[in-house]
């Protein structure tokens, strides 16, 4: 009877706490990402944040804390607005810095697995995946 009460009381905080863990932080989906991308100057500190070879902004560290994984689970945990700003972002860099996007691809997309596996999605988007 007592086994029986403690799994369920597991069992329901188990069932409690995951849709917390579903959705990351909106806490900065107001970041004005034209203002991040009219300047090479801030758009190089979120880049060197997330390649480790500079400091993070709040945002910029919770971005790198994400990144990884909002790749493997197809972004399934972003807002929409994040979703729209990785598109905005990947095009600018893409287009403009294609060296920064580069080492970006080179640590975290080594294999070129999400690039396999993103490709066709992001060409309809106007996103191409060299
Ligand atoms: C995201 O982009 C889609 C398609 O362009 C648009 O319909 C939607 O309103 C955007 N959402 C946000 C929150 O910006």
């Amino acid at each position: 009877m007592r086994l029986c009460f403690v799994l369920f009381v597991a069992c329901l905080g188990i069932a409690l706490a995951k849709p917390q863990e579903a959705k990351y932080t909106t806490k900065y989906d107001n970041v004005d990402l034209d203002e991040i991308i009219k300047s090479d100057r801030l758009m190089k500190n979120y880049v060197n944040c997330l390649l480790e070879k500079g400091n993070c902004t709040p945002d910029g560290a919770e971005l790198k804390k994400h990144l990884p994984d909002a790749l493997h689970t197809d972004c399934s945990k972003c807002s929409e607005t994040q979703k729209n700003g990785s598109k905005k972002i990947m095009r600018h860099l893409i287009d403009n810095k294609p060296d920064w996007w580069k080492q970006l691809e080179d640590k975290y997309d080594k294999e070129g697995t999400y690039k396999k596996k993103y490709r066709e999605e992001l060409s309809k988007e106007g996103i191409q995946l060299q």
